[in-house]
């Protein structure tokens, strides 16, 4: 099949297709990010990476819900120092490779973001947006001076894109978006996971080990699309969408809201590594279909009058 329909230009960035490996999945060793750009992701996003080692909360950590997955994880991470050396093997990926960064405070990002970059990240993502670890998600995430503070803190030290990822657990995405492009940001990624939890019937507990998670998955994609196109609608910014994408027909709904490039994450759980090839498959046919050359074309349809 020819995909040169798919190319996508994002804040500098080439990629084959616009699909990308979301944050958290699969992405902390080479050798997994390496298998995803195998097969056919268009960029792929590291796990978020902090400055020190961290080990996460104990288990239970992540369950299936209705609808999708609840995870509390804590952003466990070998630190920047160890994951820079696992990076020197990923010299040759055919694709971008986007180091997700979270720091404690505007400073620590920059620091974080400056040595992946060093390392030869080809684009940072800031992690703005966990909504189940103290001082980074919620505190910086959900305060747009705080996200204004720390988007500039890192443009001030790295020379590559910077990706602000938001947080749908606030009333306004829009406050976050428009303080992350005032503030120098080069893309939007929306969204992270819904703050959320479960309770065990029988004892009466809530069941992750933290009480409280992140939403991912199917049910969450309402809420994301949303935020996408409220977004479009308030900065010049490109969007990549995230939340409950499972197949071609989510990926270019996220498009018709605004996204110009689409993460996955939960659905490979469910359907593993050839959703990247089939969601690509599903959009070259649907341009074909609908009469459009680029898939660039489609991007925001949905708020044209
Ligand atoms: C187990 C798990 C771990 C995650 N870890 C991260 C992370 O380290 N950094 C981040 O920015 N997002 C993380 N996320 C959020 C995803 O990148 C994504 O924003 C969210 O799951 C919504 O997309 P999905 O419905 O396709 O999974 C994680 C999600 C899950 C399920």
């Amino acid at each position: 099949m020819d995909y040169s329909a798919l190319k996508t230009h994002l804040a500098g960035l080439s990629m084959p297709n616009p699909t990308m490996l979301a944050s958290g999945i699969l992405g902390i060793s080479a050798g997994t990010l390496r298998a995803v750009a195998e097969a056919g992701a268009g960029a792929v996003v590291t796990k978020s990476v902090g400055l020190k080692p961290n080990a996460g909360y104990p288990n239970p950590t992540v369950i299936q819900v209705e609808c999708g997955f609840l995870n509390a994880v804590g952003l466990p991470n070998p630190g920047i120092h160890k994951f820079i050396e696992e990076m020197g093997e990923l010299r040759d990926l055919n694709v971008p490779l986007i180091v997700s960064v979270f720091g404690f405070s505007p400073e620590e990002y920059a620091e974080v973001a400056s040595l992946a970059a060093e390392a030869g990240a080809s684009a940072i993502e800031l992690n703005l947006s966990c909504p189940h670890v103290k001082g980074t998600g919620i505190e910086i995430g959900q305060n747009p001076e705080m996200v204004k503070l720390t988007v500039r803190a890192v443009k001030d030290r790295v020379d590559r894109p910077v990706f602000a990822k938001l947080t749908p657990n606030v009333a306004r995405i829009v406050d976050l978006a428009e303080a992350a492009y005032s503030a120098g940001a080069d893309a939007i990624t929306a969204i992270n996971t819904v703050r959320a939890m479960a309770i065990d019937v029988e004892t009466f507990r809530p069941i992750l080990a933290n009480r409280f998670g992140g939403l991912s998955g199917a049910a969450i994609k309402p809420i994301a699309v949303r935020c996408v196109y409220e977004i479009y609608e308030s900065v010049d910014l490109p969007i990549i969408g995230c939340g409950g994408i499972r197949d071609w027909r989510d990926a270019v709904e996220f498009m018709l809201a605004g996204a110009s490039a689409v993460q996955i994450g939960s659905a490979i759980a469910l359907e593993g590594l050839s959703i990247f090839k089939s969601i690509c498959d599903g959009i070259i046919s649907y341009l074909r279909r609908k009469g459009f050359r680029s898939v660039s074309e489609i991007v925001g349809l949905a708020h044209k009058k």
